[in-house]
């Protein structure tokens, strides 16, 4: 029997592969940015409770620099992730709209509880980033805050999961029609969690590499995020390797033979494991050398840009390979296509990313001003 409903009252205005290359676009892009939130956020925890009460001139002030310098950046950082949430999340209900807002319904209660939680955490972010420039004590503002984001990551797998399983809604409703419980039992959600979670201290680590080069920082502060983004990236990417075995190994059989048989997803996959293999490289020469380098930075950059897509790209796979066993193929979805107002979006669209590429231009231009929490 077909769960998806029935009524799809609206065809789509423009050719899926559109609506796909979008949507993959420019969810790589919301993951980049969530991945750097969740680990910098973490890391510089642990640096400001380290670094806590530092005198002058010690490892410990060195420690509080480096977390003010990772602490300055989020909540800037937040607002990039929560505007690149945006697009994705339109070009998801526009494909997937049956799947997706049914999921969303059955976990009523956590998912629009995301708006409380957003707005609690990035509240936090900013006392956690005042109080470190304030040289009081915070690790403990930046912990809450990070639990409460680490939550929200959890409930959005948990809803990118429950979409892709429709014979468990009608039990679900059955259980609580008020939309209170998050879904149990899919042995596919704990390993995809922990890959966004284990995900953000690889890209902590590229973070901290690319931030040992900005200007505004001291040479000693420079070489320390160079050293510690390095082994963070090196030991991290290790296990962020294990936990993708996993998940690959936790989905359908199908699904994963479907994964290995198309060469588009064969290639995503070949492109992220590149990405790992440069960050191993990029790891080991930042954590060995007591000097930053240029390369590294935009190696890391690199690097991070092709493991988001590389992952976007396969998890696309994952979820359309998946819902065809279901008797739901977004490649057959009724089409009824207004060129005139495609042609209009795609000349903003690229109008607005010409605009956000010259204000990154800007930005990086700009006259840089020393950052120092403990001098
Ligand atoms: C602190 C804030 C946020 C965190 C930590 C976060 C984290 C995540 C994570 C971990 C996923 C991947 C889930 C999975 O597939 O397992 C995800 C997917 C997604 N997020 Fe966010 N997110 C945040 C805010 C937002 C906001 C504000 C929006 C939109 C307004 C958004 C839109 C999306 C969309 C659309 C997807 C996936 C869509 C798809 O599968 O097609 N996120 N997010």
């Amino acid at each position: 029997m077909n769960s998806f409903p029935t009524v799809d009252p609206i065809p789509l205005p423009a050719p899926v592969w559109l609506f796909k290359g979008l949507h993959i676009v420019t969810l790589s892009l919301h993951f980049i940015t969530v991945e750097m939130m969740l680990g910098s956020l973490l890391v510089a925890v642990v640096l400001s409770f380290l670094g806590a009460g530092a005198l002058p001139n010690t490892p410990a002030a060195l420690r509080l620099n480096a977390a003010g310098a990772l602490a300055r950046r989020l909540p800037v950082l937040m607002t990039f992730v929560i505007n690149l949430g945006v697009p994705p999340l339109l070009f998801a209900q526009v494909l997937y709209g049956r799947a997706i807002y049914t999921s969303s319904i059955l976990i009523g209660v956590p998912w629009i509880s995301v708006i409380v939680l957003l707005t609690v955490g990035y509240w936090l972010l900013y006392r956690f980033s005042s109080a470190i420039d304030e040289g009081r004590r915070a690790w403990w503002l930046g912990l809450l805050s990070w639990l409460i984001v680490a939550s929200i990551a959890k409930i959005y797998s948990s809803n990118m999961t429950l979409m892709l399983r429709p014979e468990v809604w009608k039990q679900m409703y059955a259980v609580s029609a008020v939309g209170w419980n998050l879904p149990t039992g899919d042995p596919t959600l704990m390993p995809r969690w922990l890959f966004m979670m284990c995900g953000g201290l690889v890209f902590a680590g590229l973070w901290m590499i690319w931030l040992s080069t900005s200007r505004s920082q001291d040479t000693a502060v420079q070489t320390y995020l160079s050293r510690a983004g390095g082994r963070l990236a090196l030991v991290s990417v290790v296990i962020l390797g294990g936990i993708a075995c996993w998940l690959v190994q936790s989905q359908p059989e199908a699904v994963r033979a479907g994964l290995g048989q198309k060469l588009g997803y064969q290639l995503a996959a070949y492109g992220w494991a590149a990405s790992m293999g440069l960050v191993l490289l990029l790891g080991a020469r930042a954590a060995l050398s007591k000097h930053t380098c240029l390369w590294c930075s935009w190696g890391a950059l690199a690097a991070g840009f092709l493991a988001a897509l590389g992952w976007t790209i396969y998890r696309d796979g994952i979820r359309d390979l998946t819902l065809v066993q279901k008797n739901y193929d977004v490649w057959s979805r009724a089409l009824e296509v207004n060129w005139s107002v495609v042609g209009l979006f795609l000349a903003l669209f690229v109008a607005g990313v010409g605009l956000l590429a010259w204000l990154i231009s800007v930005v990086m231009r700009a006259r840089p001003v020393t950052e120092r929490v403990v001098s």
